[in-house]
């Protein structure tokens, strides 16, 4: 099982980047706690960040029939960017949103992210551990997923009729 966690832009500063808001933790110690995480659960991880909103497009085309599910901190991208929504719609495997802080809590241009109504869930606020959670939802979905695949028998029942 192989679970690919995406980060967009600005998430490479994490640790010296308005560290107030972000806390001071990298994305290398939570590259390397989510490595952690994921091998106590015989899970494997493919981690990528980019400032670019057409290479984490790429990544995620990419992942099509390679991974299971993913956990994507989209950054700001997730707050405008129809483009990445488009492509979260168009892969084949569920993922889940993750925000370091608490979006709702902060500027009124946070509290929306069209990202949202096309991934599995939401997780916001908690800092490195929406990570966590992120990554314990992930496998939980792709386990599902392994358990009942889709086009399995409940989403076939249309297709006679
Ligand atoms: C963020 C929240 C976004 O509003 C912001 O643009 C980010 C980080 C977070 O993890 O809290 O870059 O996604």
């Amino acid at each position: 099982m192989k679970i690919l966690v995406i980060n967009g832009p600005n998430l490479n500063l994490l640790g010296s980047r308005e560290p107030e808001t972000y806390g001071r933790t990298t994305l290398a110690a939570i590259e390397a706690d989510l490595r952690r995480q994921a091998s106590q659960a015989g899970v494997e991880i493919e981690f990528f960040q980019s400032n670019h909103e057409g290479a984490l497009i790429d990544c995620l085309h990419a992942a099509r029939g390679q991974v299971d599910a993913a956990v994507i901190n989209p950054g700001a991208l997730g707050h405008y960017s129809i483009a990445l929504r488009d492509a979260l719609a168009a892969v084949d495997y569920p993922a889940v949103e993750v925000h370091l802080s608490n979006i709702y809590r902060r500027e009124e241009f946070r509290h929306h992210t069209v990202t949202s109504a096309v991934v599995a869930g939401q997780i916001s606020g908690f800092g490195p551990l929406s990570y966590r959670l992120g990554l314990e939802a992930a496998i939980e979905l792709a386990r599902r997923r392994q358990e009942f695949p889709p086009g399995g028998w409940s989403e076939r029942q249309g297709e006679n009729s």
